[in-house]
């Protein structure tokens, strides 16, 4: 069977900002912006028309402390976009991005239980986690994806869905995240690089894809909807084997520096289109059904034309 690439397979990420008519270029991702809410919905109704439904939306902390509490927010950035969207355009599939980097003032996806170590508190940051999730659910989103990587974060997301009446908000578990070199431009759009330590604690291993396909399996049980895999091109293999261990949509994100080096070495227009369309058709025969791509609005317009 051959693959081919859709625009419904695509999901495309979006990087909100404060204040009104706002729309300040991310230097390390060329042609993506942070954008303000009423901006975002003007991108959303070219998006639309071109034929993409799926979103997937990141914020960002104002006031960044130690909780990450401006990520629950009723009225915080997320919530406020989720909400206007729904307003405009209920046939776009809302998704959110649900963790605590982007919020906490060292940086981390999680509470932390000394402020200078890299020491996870599992139990208040799943507790944190799911207050934001259900903040994205009373917005309206219809996926919630946990980036965190905090063990049992996807069963307590449900948990606390369930018990508000959130019964049919979805979960997209970021399940195989690795400790990926491939981060940094998107860190750089969300101001959360870790103030002092890495990320290896929580995330993957890269050398270990047993772990990962482990990861994944673990989410299933505790009732993913879909589970991720991310970055995407280093990681064929393990969207390949996911695809015939784990019966559920399987969503593969490709990164920000794996859309930085090919905006970085593409000559010509032609060149960039051709590329992108060979990497994403390699991410959907390796089995992914939906990938996250910053790619997603010019491919869409190739796809058309
Ligand atoms: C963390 C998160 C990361 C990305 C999205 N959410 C990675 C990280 O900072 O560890 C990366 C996405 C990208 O590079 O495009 N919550």
């Amino acid at each position: 069977m051959k693959s081919k690439i859709s625009t419904k397979d695509l999901v495309l990420p979006f990087f909100l900002n404060a204040g009104e008519n706002n729309k300040e270029p991310i230097k390390s991702l060329p042609g993506i912006n942070r954008l303000s809410v009423d901006n975002l919905i003007e991108d959303i109704k070219e998006v639309r028309n071109l034929g993409i439904n799926k979103v997937l939306l990141f914020g960002m902390g104002k006031n960044k402390d130690l909780s990450g509490s401006d990520a629950f927010n009723e009225n915080g950035l997320v919530q406020q976009a989720v909400k206007a969207i729904k307003v405009q355009y209920k046939d776009i599939i809302v998704i959110t991005d649900v963790c605590l980097c982007a919020y906490t003032s060292h940086g981390h996806c999680g509470i932390l239980k000394s402020s200078n170590e890299v020491i996870i508190d599992n139990f208040n940051t799943i507790k944190t986690l799911a207050k934001i999730a259900l903040s994205h659910a009373r917005a309206g989103a219809d996926w919630v994806a946990p980036s965190a990587m905090a063990k049992k974060q996807v069963l307590e997301i449900r948990k606390t869905l369930d018990k508000n009446g959130y019964t049919s908000t979805k979960i997209l578990g970021y399940s195989a995240k690795f400790c990926s070199n491939f981060y940094g431009p998107f860190r750089e759009a969300v101001n959360s690089s870790p103030k002092f330590g890495d990320r290896s604690g929580y995330q993957l291993n890269f050398s270990d894809a047993k772990k990962a396909i482990k990861e994944i399996q673990d989410d299933a049980k505790e009732g993913a909807d879909a589970v991720m895999i991310k970055p995407a091109l280093c990681y064929l293999d393990i969207i390949k084997e996911a695809s015939s261990k784990v019966n559920l949509p399987l969503a593969a994100y490709n990164v920000s520096a794996e859309y930085a080096m090919v905006k970085a070495y593409c000559h010509s227009p032609d060149l960039e289109k051709k590329l992108v369309l060979e990497i994403l058709t390699s991410i959907k025969r390796a089995g992914a059904d939906l990938i996250i791509t910053y790619h997603a609005k010019e491919v869409a317009k190739w796809l058309r034309a």
